[in-house]
């Protein structure tokens, strides 16, 4: 039976939450949510992804299961997303019978680059130069002076789907190894660095952010996250008020932006919490996923103060497992961090299996712990970042 429940009235304990998608993110939100006394209904087509095995109901079926859409629909009081690639139609049905936090209209915005970046620019949020390439026409009249970065517009994550080119030919070479599918070229940006910044909006329209945070990639991966970021913070933090307010936006969201020498632009919006959040489930008053419970249900969103002055996380990819499985006594020798591991199987290189935070009294520290604790486990590999 569901708590079918007016928009504006909270949905508490124990109300059957619905997620889609069942990776890392979506365990820590079903986490969070059993530890409030909700039950939890995740719609997940891997048997053993890691939000599945701790969900009271694992539906395991493609995400556009019409059959699994029922039941969610049915028997769910609302349902979210830990990533952007619910279908259009998915979405549609689950909005047909029960409430979708965030909103299909804003799902369907950050989930193509195309729409993203024209919905920036129309809110006056300030994006780097690009052009749409959606035919062979977009190829040969782009506009963007090289080097670019070109992009699925649909379907991207981690650095995959994106290719760099530095000529015309490069371009027309990497739009047909990408698929030939729509996709967006981007001038590359001349990085100072990276920040981002996770808020939570609940559907009366309140906001409570984290401290921006830095961010270091490699090879496209989101690598090191130092809390808090100290460059363009306010401003970090006004972008994504305006962004969330205007998308009407409904749980947590996390808006990835670009340090330049002339300011911020915005890179791209995750509707979901976010890799660079994942300090909050030890070092914030609120984890950026019991926020998430919060905002989707309608209660008073928590403290996203920081319980220490600085963190670090550092991912852990399957790189790491080359020679074998790590020591993890060694990550965690320090008494200030906190070993995650996400129960996956298969550690191949590039996907992520765990992560590490390290609390301490300046950043610095933290990061330095950070990469300490992994290298202590990887004692045989020689770990170059
Ligand atoms: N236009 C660009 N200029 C410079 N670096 C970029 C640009 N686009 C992406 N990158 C780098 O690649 C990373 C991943 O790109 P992003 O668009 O965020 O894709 P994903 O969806 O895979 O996270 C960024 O965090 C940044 O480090
Ligand atoms: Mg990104």
């Amino acid at each position: 039976v569901t708590d079918r429940v007016p928009y504006h009235s909270a949905i508490e304990p124990p109300a059957m939450l619905g997620l889609l998608g069942g990776g890392q993110l979506g365990s820590y939100f079903v986490m969070a949510a059993r530890t409030m006394g909700y039950r939890t209904m995740v719609l997940e087509p891997d048997a053993a992804a890691p939000a599945g095995r701790v969900a009271d109901v694992h539906l395991v079926a493609p995400y556009d299961d019409v059959a699994s859409l029922q039941r969610l629909g049915n028997e769910c009081a609302v349902v979210t997303t830990e990533f952007e690639n619910p279908s259009a139609s998915a979405l549609a049905a689950l909005e047909g019978r029960t409430l979708v936090r965030p909103a299909a209209s804003a799902i369907a915005i950050a989930q193509d680059r195309r729409r993203e970046k024209r919905f920036l620019s129309e809110i006056g949020a300030p994006v780097g130069a690009f052009a749409v390439i959606d035919d062979a026409a977009g190829l040969a009249s782009h506009g963007i002076s090289f080097p670019g970065v070109l992009k699925t517009a649909r379907l991207g994550y981690d650095g995959k789907g994106q290719v760099v080119v530095d000529s015309q030919v490069e371009l027309a070479t990497a739009w047909s190894e990408l698929g030939a599918v729509p996709c967006v070229l981007e001038q590359l940006v001349d990085l100072r660095g990276e920040i981002s910044v996770v808020l939570a909006r609940t559907p009366h329209g309140d906001i409570v952010h984290y401290p921006p945070v830095e961010n270091q990639h490699v090879d496209g991966i989101l690598h090191l996250t130092t809390v808090p970021a100290v460059v363009h913070t306010a401003e970090a933090v006004e972008l994504g008020r305006r962004i969330a307010d205007a998308l009407e936006y409904v749980g947590v969201m996390a808006v990835e932006l670009f340090v330049t020498s002339t300011g911020l632009l915005v890179n791209e919006i995750a509707p979901r919490p976010h890799n660079s959040g994942h300090w909050t489930l030890d070092g914030a008053q609120t984890s950026q996923f019991e926020q998430q419970v919060r905002a989707v249900c309608g209660l008073t969103l928590g403290s996203a103060a920081q319980t220490s002055p600085a963190a670090a996380m550092v991912n852990l990819l399957g790189d790491l497992w080359v020679a074998g499985e790590p020591q993890w006594h060694a990550a965690t020798a320090h008494p200030g961090a906190h070993l995650h591991l996400y129960g996956k199987h298969e550690p191949r290189p590039g996907r992520k299996m765990g992560h590490l935070t390290v609390l301490a009294d300046t950043p610095k520290a933290a990061r330095d712990a950070a990469l300490a604790c992994r290298q202590h486990a990887c004692r045989n590999l020689q770990l170059d970042h």
